[in-house]
């Protein structure tokens, strides 16, 4: 069985303190149960994430993500991380255009499809976040919406490239707001997803994630609905109780079974 992809993106919360005491209390925890069904990943801020690679070194079932690159591999840019940089200290995956980024920071398409280019480069997984505004699903622009955000930062990719994304639909309404979106919206457009990127590569290979409002009581209802690979937990995953509430929503009682 695939395993469902679960990645606490940590946004820019927690001081280094918080996130050792956050992973210590954590570890014991996943160690004492069966964790293979799911593909785990913490997204912490970028100066967390070799202090946290150092804790987690002989626990490999828990990756690293980071919340964002740059979209050169090197050169003049102070303040910014390239993908190499983030490839050497051993993280897997890059979130890309999260919609907080998207909106904050004006990152459009074009250049996601530059970031997305640089991840691959380095061996890692780029993670393509897209998703519609409140304005766009009120007025019927949804579907138009997320799949621009799809084809233009997909753009110049071979189809082998594509097949190594992960895509999260991320509703922006629904993104800390506490209103998760529903299982029919999730289903409708997970499936446009789908179709978008069969269009462009084996899309079946292409894991499609949900984010936005996730919580012990919805998560497993919403990664159990068809073409639904995992999710990215914002608010859900800062503390280690609700976190692990989580986890053990997907995984039963007490896990599989404890080792
Ligand atoms: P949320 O955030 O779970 O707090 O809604 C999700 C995200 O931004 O990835």
């Amino acid at each position: 069985m695939q395993k469902k992809y679960l990645i606490g993106n940590w946004k820019m919360y927690k001081t280094v303190q918080e996130a050792i005491i956050f992973m210590q209390q954590l570890l014991p925890q996943l160690q004492a149960i069966d964790t293979r069904p799911l593909a785990l990943s913490i997204a912490p801020s970028f100066v967390h994430l070799s202090t946290i690679a150092a804790l987690i070194d002989d626990y490999k079932s828990i990756q690293l993500v980071a919340q964002n690159c740059h979209h050169e591999t090197e050169g003049a840019f102070t303040g910014e991380v390239s993908a190499a940089m983030l490839a050497a200290i051993g993280v897997g995956g890059v979130l890309i255009g999260h919609s907080e980024r998207r909106s904050y920071q004006k990152e459009d398409n074009l250049l996601l499809a530059k970031k997305i280019k640089r991840v691959l480069e380095v061996g890692m997984q780029p993670l393509l976040c897209c998703g519609e505004s409140l304005e766009a699903r009120r007025s019927g622009r949804h579907k138009a919406m997320v799949q621009q955000q799809l084809l233009e930062s997909l753009v110049g990719l071979t189809p082998k490239e594509i097949e190594q994304l992960g895509i999260a639909y991320e509703p922006v309404w629904a993104i800390g707001t506490g209103q998760v979106a529903s299982l029919e919206v999730i289903i409708e457009m997970h499936t446009l997803i789908r179709e978008i990127l069969s269009d462009q590569c084996e899309g079946a290979k292409v894991p499609i994630l949900y984010g936005g409002s996730c919580n012990a009581q919805n998560v497993k209802a919403i990664f159990d609905a068809p073409n639904v690979a995992g999710g990215l937990i914002g608010s859900a995953s800062l503390k280690v109780d609700q976190f692990m509430k989580i986890v053990i929503a997907l995984l039963g009682k007490d896990g599989t079974g404890h080792r």
